[in-house]
């Protein structure tokens, strides 16, 4: 069985990609389980993935991917905005035409000796006023597979799209052409030649060369943060890197979360977290990214706009999160991790012993004393977020949930305290605006360096950086302060002088997860800093919790000496955007300098 389709943009399309990539064949993707298992077999039996142990985790897959194919590659990653002014400082821009003839002759017979997918998909519940569809091309049976988990995909979509309907048209092509007779390889990519390019003007996508994660799974960073980005910007509303959780009281009362970090920061086990303290619930919306428009209330409404987890693996464990773990114990797809004895899959930390044998994510014979990682640190899980155990009852309810709160953080492992709250909408933005965090191996590139990660959107705001400040800006204007969400900074990740982490974090955040509730709720206290406010003494719940005093006063200390030299590097950060930085964001600046004295 294949889909079906008579939108006439979509057959045109079809026609015009087919001549240029000249695939053997096209197959539309109708989403049915007899696809993805028909794909699923395919690529066990060219060797690109290995069926799992059915008794240990059934309908799952390991793929090991090319060792030069392993990460978003922020470097080869372009916004072709008309100008470069559009695309502003943070992005690389190629101009639009350019880029297009520099692509055509790459994708020109791309496909040859491989079969043409055409993936229909919904960014969000399908028929949801928040939502958007897109159509992926692709040569890849892995990506036609991972976009199954990550999107709502196949008929349905194009059932909704009907003969007019638009899409955002997302290319991609791992750029390995077979020739006649040639045998294909088990991870095809073009490592020297990745191009992740979008076309905000035209709302297109084109990715050539890699086949890894938000590099090719094209609903994901490319469309529901980039090119979304953009949409929100003309729409009036926000498309951001952020997780979704609904926190419940004791009492039954129940506030929903939103929360940026940068990748590979945890926002994961956050949104699925176990709260230590007793009588509170979370419970998870999404993992990664958020749509949120105004309702007619004037409150921010949020929308996942996937349907699956594409996480990191390592570090994922019984402690650390154990309803990610429960969330793939079927029907998901492994990346770069390792492959136990029997079947079964592993990563670093996963278990507290190491297994005695191993294949490594290279497919070599691996031990405990093997100086190499088993897993990438990289390595990912693609799983349905249906399959999540603490899967929030509203996670697919087409109106959005109501968002509360708002969280900013990073890995600062010193100056920045636990928890601070913003002071009102413009003080939250300027929060936002001045992220920093250690670089982590969600990107290729250096590992722990620090960087000024704005909203954790810096590698994927699809406009200037100093207008998506203005829109946010722009955000807080459109309603009122009781109706916006308020807005927080946290950092899990502060070390004492000599090194040691001052707070546990995973189940322990519930913690300071129940302060914001009650700061909302208007019943917790705060003390007011030079930076904001901070839990005023007692405020924290810390019953039932081994934390020194010491490691406390440390976690919440706010040295102004300390931040007063952040001063010239927020000062350097802000002079890249120019005359685009919006005035509101120097004031916060000022007002900041001068609380400090
Ligand atoms: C991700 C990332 O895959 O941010 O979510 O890299
Ligand atoms: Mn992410």
């Amino acid at each position: 069985m294949a889909g079906k389709t008579n939108n006439k943009k979509l057959m045109k399309w079809i026609d015009e990609i087919a001549a240029l990539c000249k695939p053997d064949g096209i197959h539309i993707c109708d989403g049915s389980q007899e696809e993805y298992d028909r794909l699923a077999q395919k690529m066990v039996d060219h060797g690109t993935a290995i069926r799992l142990n059915e008794k240990l985790r059934p309908n799952s897959f390991l793929v090991r991917s090319d060792v030069a194919d392993v990460a978003r590659v922020e470097g080869r990653t372009f916004i072709c905005a008309e100008t470069p002014e559009e695309a502003g400082p943070t992005n690389h821009w190629n101009d639009p035409a350019e880029m297009k003839s520099t692509l055509h002759p790459l994708f020109q017979g791309s496909m040859k000796g491989r079969t043409m997918y055409i993936i229909p998909f919904s960014m969000g519940p399908i028929g949801s006023p928040i939502s958007h569809i897109g159509i992926e091309i692709t040569d890849s049976e892995y990506v036609v597979n991972n976009m199954r988990i990550m999107t709502r995909m196949g008929q349905k979509v194009l059932d909704v799209l009907g003969a007019d309907g638009d899409f955002v048209q997302c290319l991609h092509s791992v750029g390995k052409p077979l020739e006649e007779d040639e045998p294909d390889v088990p991870w095809p990519c073009n490592a020297e030649n990745k191009y992740i390019t979008h076309f905000p003007q035209t709302k297109e996508i084109w990715s050539y060369g890699s086949g890894y994660g938000g590099n090719a799974l094209l609903g994901k960073k490319c469309f529901a943060l980039r090119i979304a980005s953009v949409m929100a910007r003309e729409e009036g509303w926000l498309a951001e890197h952020m997780l979704i959780l609904g926190l419940t009281s004791p009492e039954g009362e129940k506030k929903y979360i939103a929360a940026a970090f940068p990748s590979a920061c945890g926002k994961t086990n956050l949104a699925m977290l176990v709260p230590t303290i007793p009588g509170w619930k979370v419970e998870c919306v999404g993992d990664d990214i958020a749509w949120m428009k105004f309702g007619d209330d004037g409150r921010l409404y949020a929308i996942n706009p996937e349907a699956g987890f594409f996480g990191v693996a390592p570090g994922t464990s019984m402690n650390s999160n154990p309803n990610a773990l429960l969330s793939l114990t079927k029907n998901s797809i492994f990346t770069n991790v390792a492959l136990t004895p029997d079947g079964d899959v592993w990563w670093e930390e996963m278990t507290d012993a190491k297994p005695a044998k191993l294949t490594d994510w290279n497919g070599l014979d691996w031990t405990p004393a093997s100086e190499k990682k088993a897993a990438h640190p990289n390595a990912r899980f693609t799983a349905p977020a249906s399959q999540c155990p603490v899967i929030d009852p509203a996670w697919e309810d087409p109106k959005g949930v109501p968002i509360s709160a708002i969280l900013f953080g990073g890995r600062r492992s010193s100056v920045v305290p636990l928890i601070h709250e913003a002071f009102d909408w413009n003080h939250g933005v300027f929060l936002g605006s001045i992220m920093t965090s250690e670089t982590t191996s969600a990107a290729a590139g250096q590992v722990g360096k620090l960087r000024r990660d704005p909203f954790a959107m810096l590698p994927f705001c699809g406009y200037h950086m100093g207008d998506y400040f203005s829109h946010w800006i722009g955000i807080g204007k459109k309603s009122s302060p009781d109706k916006l969400p308020k807005i927080f900074y946290v950092n899990w990740f502060r070390k004492s002088p000599e090194g040691k982490w001052l707070w546990p974090g995973y189940g322990e955040n519930s913690r300071v997860l129940k302060w914001v509730f009650e700061r909302v709720s208007g019943t917790a206290q705060a003390e007011k800093t030079a930076i904001g406010n901070i839990p005023a003494k007692g405020s924290l719940t810390l019953d039932g919790m081994d934390i020194s005093p010491g490691f406390l006063e440390q976690l919440l200390s706010v040295n102004n000496e300390e931040w007063k030299n952040e001063l010239p590097g927020i000062e350097e950060h802000y002079e890249r955007f120019g005359d685009r930085l919006p005035k509101e964001l120097t004031e916060q600046l000022d007002a900041l300098k001068k609380r400090l004295g």
